[in-house]
């Protein structure tokens, strides 16, 4: 992938160092940006708090790179009640299955 970078004289020596220093972080905007789906319709009501990077002090869970279908369990549990919760119970009720479905497979397609 790198090797496309690797342009002759300073703008390729420029080139090079940005991509060195996004891959330092497998979090970074870069490795966002190679996810393989577009944000679906919902998904960015949820990154307000399921931030893409842990944030310290946050007892909010993080949800980027889970499995999909780990995502939809809790959804759907929260939806129907079955677990406890402060906020997702309502949120849940917000999206139909098709919705979670969508929103489940792009934080499983983010860095962890
Ligand atoms: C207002 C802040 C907020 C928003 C917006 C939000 N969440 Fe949450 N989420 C939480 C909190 C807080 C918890 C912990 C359970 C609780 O107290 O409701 C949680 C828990 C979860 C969990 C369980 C993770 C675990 O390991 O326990 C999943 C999955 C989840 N949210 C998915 C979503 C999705 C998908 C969306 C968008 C549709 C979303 N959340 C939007 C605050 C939020």
């Amino acid at each position: 992938m790198t090797s496309r970078l690797l342009l002759r004289g300073p703008a390729g020596a420029l080139a090079l160092a940005g991509a060195l220093a996004a891959g330092a972080g497998a979090a970074g905007p870069a490795a966002a940006a190679d996810a393989p789906l577009l944000a679906p319709p919902g998904a960015s009501s949820c990154t307000g708090c399921h931030a893409s990077r842990p944030l310290p002090d946050s007892s909010i869970p993080r949800i980027a790179g889970r499995k999909a279908g780990e995502i939809v369990d809790f959804m759907n549990n929260y939806r129907s009640g079955a677990w406890p919760s402060s906020v997702m119970g309502r949120i849940a009720k917000g999206f139909d299955e098709q919705q979670i479905a969508a929103i489940a497979a792009w934080f499983a397609a983010q860095p962890q």
